[in-house]
């Protein structure tokens, strides 16, 4: 920084000048860094270290900038380093000395932990919006295929029915856990550590909670050092936004595998597709695959957190510098992956008849044949062991369970009665379910319903 330097006999070497600065990080940090310096003026105009027509200067400057920086005409210098500095030189030459006093009990350290907690808040706050909306999305879906049946698979292999409804709901019951998590993070990352200075607090007679409640954070550092060195609350965001993103990537690959030519089960509409240079029969699920692909970074901005929290001695140090980039980039990765997934939900038309056909596969009502011996009274283990058996049997006579006749069916297990074939109706079995949480029609609808009704 070419500032600040009176102590120094040298400027600072003009690489290592660019080396140090974060100006491209800060950019995205403008608009917060902006607010917790008029709360942070209103804090010392209230405690009488500022006049009140100081404070009021000062925070009619720093609402000239925000103006600015809101017509993209704020553009950071990187010769002042960092936002802070060049949101309190642009103070500077929009209202002359008075912006000299901005700075009186506070440090960079206290002012950008509080700017990336403000920033985490935003992104937390744009990314529930966006889960809630993707999950009315994947309800919608489910809602107006109440009555489709396909396969469930474990291990992709097919298993047995259930509904599409019921795999959409899947998918929101995951979001809804990120939710929460999200909500939990926001609890810890929305505590001031203005008022901290560099590490030790200040002799002054400042407010910290005074302005907390500005800024809205219910809470307030307790500990000075702890909060201007931890960055906890980012690795916090950044998990949960990964874990998301995972969540987000399984959905991509499960609809990716449901278009393929192979399963038939979904189909993307044109409008989110993509055309071959070479090949002009395909439409590739592009955008889909980037979501799937993107958890990837996201989750590598996870562990580089992490690694760069590992191991920084108590305190301030520039490695927390680091944490920023991090914090933007998947902020704004995860919102556009959140996006893009609920576009792509809403262009997707379902197959009912693939479906049905796939889930019509008689093998996968081998779990309800088990169910009808239990039903009559036959141990588990003995019913599987029968029914296992029959599978085999019909294997090697090359006939499917449902073209056997009752005296093959009998002749493994004796409780087999007529009604047997009923079973083999794959929307039968799903109505047959009566555990909570299960595939059962009436809980699925009931729930996608409540989904529906909450955004
Ligand atoms: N640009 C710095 C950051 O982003 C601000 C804090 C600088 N503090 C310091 N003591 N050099 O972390």
């Amino acid at each position: 920084m070419q500032v600040l330097r009176k102590a120094f006999s040298q400027q600072l070497n003009e690489t290592l000048t660019a080396f140090v600065g974060s100006v491209d990080a800060d950019q995205a940090l403008v608009e917060v860094d902006i607010k917790g310096s008029i709360a942070h003026a209103a804090m010392l105009a209230e405690v009488g270290i500022l006049s009140k027509a100081q404070g009021a200067n000062i925070e009619q400057g720093l609402k000239q900038i925000l103006v600015l920086a809101e017509k993209k005409e704020f553009v950071l210098n990187p010769v002042f380093e960092d936002v802070h500095m060049n949101v309190e030189k642009k103070l500077e030459e929009l209202i002359g000395e008075d912006a000299l006093r901005l700075h009186t009990a506070r440090s960079r350290n206290d002012q950008v932990a509080l700017d990336l907690r403000l920033f985490v808040l935003t992104q937390i706050d744009a990314i529930m919006i966006l889960l809630t909306h993707l999950q009315s999305c994947l309800a919608k879906s489910g809602l107006a295929n109440i009555d489709v049946v396909m396969p469930g698979y474990t291990h992709l292999q097919r298993a047995q029915p259930v509904l599409f409804a019921h795999s959409m709901h899947a998918f929101v019951t995951m979001l809804e856990r990120d939710k929460s998590r999200f909500i939990d993070a926001r609890v810890r990352t929305a505590v001031s550590p203005l008022g901290a200075g560099a590490q030790a607090g200040t002799s002054l007679p400042i407010k910290p909670a005074f302005s907390a409640s500005l800024l809205e954070l219910p809470a307030c550092f307790t500990n000075s050092m702890d909060a201007v060195s931890d960055r906890d609350f980012v690795a916090e965001f950044l998990f949960d936004s990964a874990m998301t993103a995972i969540h987000l990537s399984q959905l991509a690959e499960t609809l990716i595998i449901w278009a393929s030519s192979e399963f038939g089960f979904v189909k993307f509409a044109d409008a989110v597709t993509t055309a071959s240079s070479l090949m002009p029969q395909k439409k590739n699920p592009d955008p889909v695959e980037l979501v799937r692909g993107k958890a990837g970074g996201m989750l590598g901005e996870l562990i580089n957190v992490m690694t760069t929290l590992k191991g920084l001695p108590l305190g301030y140090n520039r490695d927390l510098q680091e944490t920023k980039p991090p914090a933007i980039k998947v902020g704004k990765d995860l919102c556009l992956a959140l996006k893009v997934m609920a576009v792509v939900v809403d262009n997707m038309s379902v197959c009912p008849d693939q479906m049905l056909e796939a889930a019509s596969d008689p093998g996968m009502m081998s779990t309800d044949l088990v169910e009808f011996l239990v039903e009559k009274g036959c141990p588990f283990r003995q019913a599987h062991e029968a029914v296992s058996s029959l599978v085999a049997y019909a294997q090697k006579k090359n006939l499917l369970l449902s073209q056997l006749s009752l005296a093959d069916f009998q002749s493994f297990a004796p409780q087999f009665t007529e009604t047997v074939f009923v079973l083999f109706d794959p929307l039968g079995s799903v109505k047959a379910k009566r555990s909570g949480g299960s595939t059962a029609p009436a809980s699925v609808k009931s729930a996608l319903e409540k989904v529906k009704t909450k955004t």
